[in-house]
This record gives C-alpha cells, sequence and structure tokens, in this order.
C-alpha cells in the first residue's frame, strides 16, 4: 500500500496511536520502576556507609586514636576501585589516614562528586561525616551500582520500545491493509453503482465482522435500491405506453374536427368529445400524482388512531344504494367483541375502501353478491372483501395492482387501471399487507393492519 494511502487509513492510525499510548505508558511505568529501584538501592548503600563509620568509629576506646587509625587503614586497604573513601583527620587538619586528598565536608550527609577529590571522574559520592573523639572521621560510597543500573534499564527500556514501535508499525501496516482492501471493495461497488451497474453487491467474507454486518446492510439497501429504480423504470414505461392511446384518440378527434372545420361542418361534437378525452387524462394524472403523494410518506404524520368498526359502516349504507342500482346485494358482517383500532387516516382510509367496493360493483356484474367482513386474528385486525363476480386469475393477481394495468375484458368498461395502484400505496402507507384470493367464484380482498391502542 502506499505510505501515504497508509497513513490516511483509520486502522492504520489507529494502530499508531494505540502504540503512541502503549509507549507513553511503558516510558512511565519504566520511569517509576527506575527510581523505586534507586531509591532503596541508595538507602542501601547509605546504611552501609554508616555501618563503616560506626564500626570504625567504636575502635575509639580509651582515649586511643591508634586503634581508630588502623581500623581506617584496614578499611582501606579492603577497598577496591575507590568504591569507598575514607578520612580520618586530627582535630588541627592533620590526615591520620585516608584514601583522598583533605576534604571540607559538613557533619551529616553530603554528596560529592568523584572530581572534587582528585578521583575517578564521572562518579559521585554519598558521604557521611562526623566526630570520633578529638577526630574527624568521613566516610562514603560511590554510586557506580546505581549508575550502571540506571544504564542498565534505560538499555532495555529503549530495546523493548524499538521493539514495541517496530510491531504497532509493522501490524498496524498488516492490520489496515487488510481493512483497506475490504473498504476498497465496498468503494468499488459504491463506484459501480453510482456508474449505473445496480446490480452489483459488495462480496462478503462469511466472518460476521462489523465489516461484514455493515456490507450486508448495504447490499441489502442496494437490493431495495434495484428493486426501486427498476420498478420505477417499469411504472414509467407502463404509464408513457398507456398514456399514448388516450392521446392518439384524442389527437385524432382533433384532426377529425379540423377536417370537419375545412369542410365547413359544425365541429361541436368532435370539441365534446376532445374535452371528455382531455378532462380522462388529467383524472389519470391527477390519480398518479395522488399515488406518488401518498407513496412519499408524507400523510403519515397525520396518523390517529382509527376505529374500522366506525368507519366501514357508513361507507356500507353509502354503496349499497349504488349496488342495487346494479341489481347486486351488499352485505356486511363484523364479528368483533373488541376493539378494531388501527393508526391511519380516515380520508385515505374511505378512499381505500370506495376503490375496492367501486371495484366489486364495476367488474362483479349484475347479480352479484358483495360482502365486507371486519374480525380480528391475534394481533391484527383482518378485513375481506368479497363478490361473486368473475374474479381475477391467480397469474394476475401482482399484475392488477401496478398502475395503469387493467384486464383485457376490462377493457371495455371505464376506468384508468389506477383503483388497485392507490389502494396498494395506501395499504402500504398503513403497514397493512394486502392480498388477493379466489373467493371461488368471485375475488377476495384481504387486508391485515397491525391492531393499535387497546
Ligand atoms: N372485483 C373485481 N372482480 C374482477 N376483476 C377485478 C376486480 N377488481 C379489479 N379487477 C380487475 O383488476 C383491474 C385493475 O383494477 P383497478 O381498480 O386498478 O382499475 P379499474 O377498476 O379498471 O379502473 P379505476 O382506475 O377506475 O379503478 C381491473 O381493470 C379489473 O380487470
Ligand atoms: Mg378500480
Amino acid at each position: 500500500m502506499h505510505p501515504l494511502r497508509l497513513f490516511r487509513s483509520t486502522p492504520f492510525r489507529l494502530a499508531l496511536a494505540f502504540a503512541l499510548l502503549f509507549v507513553c505508558a511503558f516510558l512511565l511505568s519504566g520511569f517509576v520502576t527506575f527510581n523505586l529501584i534507586k531509591k532503596e538501592l541508595e538507602a542501601r548503600y547509605d546504611s552501609q556507609t554508616k555501618e563503616l563509620f560506626q564500626v570504625i568509629s567504636q575502635t575509639y576506646g580509651d582515649s586511643d586514636i591508634q586503634d581508630v587509625i588502623d581500623a581506617t587503614r584496614m578499611h582501606i586497604a579492603a577497598t577496591s576501585n575507590m568504591r569507598n573513601i575514607f578520612l580520618l583527620q586530627s582535630a588541627n587538619g592533620a590526615i591520620l589516614a585516608a584514601n583522598i586528598p583533605a576534604l571540607s565536608v559538613p557533619d551529616g550527609w553530603s554528596i560529592r562528586q568523584g572530581a572534587d577529590f582528585g578521583i575517578r571522574v564521572g562518579f559521585a559520592y554519598r558521604i557521611y561525616a562526623g566526630s570520633v573523639g578529638p577526630d574527624r572521621l568521613i566516610v562514603g560510597t560511590n554510586n557506580e551500582e546505581t549508575n550502571e543500573l540506571q544504564e542498565i534499564v534505560v538499555a532495555s527500556f529503549g530495546w523493548a520500545l524499538l521493539v514495541v514501535i517496530a510491531l504497532a508499525i509493522g501490524a498496524g501496516a498488516l492490520i489496515a491493509s487488510r481493512a483497506q482492501r475490504r473498504l476498497d471493495a465496498v468503494r468499488d461497488t459504491m463506484g459501480r453503482v453510482s456508474h449505473g451497474e445496480l446490480a452489483a453487491r459488495i462480496p462478503l467474507l462469511g466472518k460476521g465482522d462489523d465489516l461484514d454486518l455493515l456490507s450486508l446492510d448495504i447490499n441489502v439497501a442496494l437490493e431495495r435500491l434495484s428493486l426501486a429504480v427498476e420498478s420505477m423504470r417499469q411504472v414509467s414505461t407502463d404509464i408513457a405506453h398507456d398514456l399514448k392511446t388516450p392521446l392518439n384518440h384524442l389527437r385524432m378527434t382533433l384532426e377529425d374536427a379540423g377536417l370537419k372545420q375545412a369542410r365547413g361542418e359544425p365541429v361541436g361534437l368532435e370539441l365534446e368529445l376532445a374535452m371528455t378525452e382531455a378532462g380522462q387524462i388529467d383524472e389519470t394524472f391527477e390519480a398518479l400524482l395522488r399515488i406518488a403523494q401518498i407513496e412519499s410518506g408524507a400523510r403519515k404524520s397525520g396518523f390517529c388512531l382509527i376505529e374500522l368498526s366506525d368507519v366501514l359502516p357508513s361507507l356500507v349504507d353509502v354503496y349499497r344504494e349504488v349496488a342495487e342500482d346494479s341489481d347486486q346485494k351488499f352485505f356486511f358482517n363484523s364479528e368483533v367483541g373488541e376493539s378494531t383500532f388501527v393508526s391511519g387516516d380516515r380520508e385515505l382510509l374511505t378512499q381505500m375502501y370506495s376503490n375496492l367496493i367501486e371495484n366489486s360493483i364495476r367488474h362483479a356484474g349484475a347479480g352479484a353478491g358483495i360482502r365486507l367482513s371486519l374480525f380480528v386474528q391475534g394481533d391484527s385486525v383482518h378485513t375481506s372483501l368479497e363478490d361473486s363476480g368473475p374474479g381475477i386469475p391467480k397469474d394476475e393477481h401482482t399484475n392488477v395492482f401496478r398502475r395503469l394495468y387493467r384486464l383485457e375484458k376490462s377493457r371495455t368498461t371505464p376506468g384508468t387501471g389506477l383503483g388497485l395502484s392507490l389502494v396498494k400505496a395506501i395499504a402500504d402507507l398503513h403497514g397493512a399487507a394486502i392480498w388477493l384470493e379466489d373467493a371461488a367464484p368471485g375475488l377476495r380482498v384481504v387486508l391485515a393492519y397491525p391492531r393499535a391502542g387497546k
């Protein structure tokens, strides 16, 4: 992967951020550990120094300084590499025993650099000074071991740090390039989709990880999108195709009128016909726009609780007379002892049932029986509208919901073929399932709403 791209990749940045965090924690813990060990060592050396001081000063008995001088010389002989320094001075400043030149330090603890008394540069000595009888004894220990410890700690932490950083960058780059490959697949798919290849889908690894889940969601969205685009394409073609006929009729009527007018004949009839045809085209567009408006979902904000057992009887009353005019019988069946609330828009629901009832009246033919039923099934409120007409063949059950689609046998009846499309749009808006069944004989349209309220 290109270094610049690698640096831009989120997983790599995350790996780096974690590495940085880890390094900080590592340095902090190293610093604390080192200081604790250093403190402990210094305390130990201080107590050794004090012990040396006391061992030597205890040899002072009966005001005899000679034992102290001997003890000091013995310890000087035993010390190697100037690890310890000793200085025994008489009250007048004469050096009685020492492995360093004269040195002036206050009583108690002090620190001096080795260079101060002309020995090994680079080490410091922690010194304890005090009186022994009339004389003065100085004992010191150098910090060589703590220095060595410091070097070891710094070196080992340094190496560990290098390994951590190398591992973080290496692992980060590896993880980043893997994640990047999968993100590239997503980008590639989206690029293909934006160039019109709606069937493109993101390949899934089947690991079930977050990227797989995200890809799955995108794929589902793409599937919906392509179905929606496909149905839009279908709808536009259907509309263009179906509107050609009435427009041709209108043009022919106007042409007839033109010819008649050229011959000086009256054209009143043709113009009236043209007006009716233009009116029908206008109605078709109105209905198409209405469906589109319902499908946009804007009406959903005005939804309220509607009791279907209140809405349906008044509709039945209105249409019973119309049915009787067509020599048909209209029944209403309501077998509910409980509430039939649904969440919805009263005007749209009325429009939907009007369309369905008008279909039965129009397509079932004279003498047919029509029955509207309302019942509750589990968590759903069901309605079914059944007629004893010729029905719709099973293989046409989905087609009739398409815009402008009419069965061949209905071409002679008035209508645009948009009634059931509007019904479907309203049912979808209400979250209701709609399906057709064979009522043997006749058609049954069933609607199942999610039950709302108590
Ligand atoms: N109850 C029914 N019995 C038999 N056929 C029906 C019935 N309802 C609908 N159909 C068929 O389904 C087709 C589509 O119905 P739809 O309601 O969409 O259009 P339409 O009734 O012809 O016209 P309109 O737009 O005026 O409603 C109808 O043309 C008819 O062929
Ligand atoms: Mg209809």
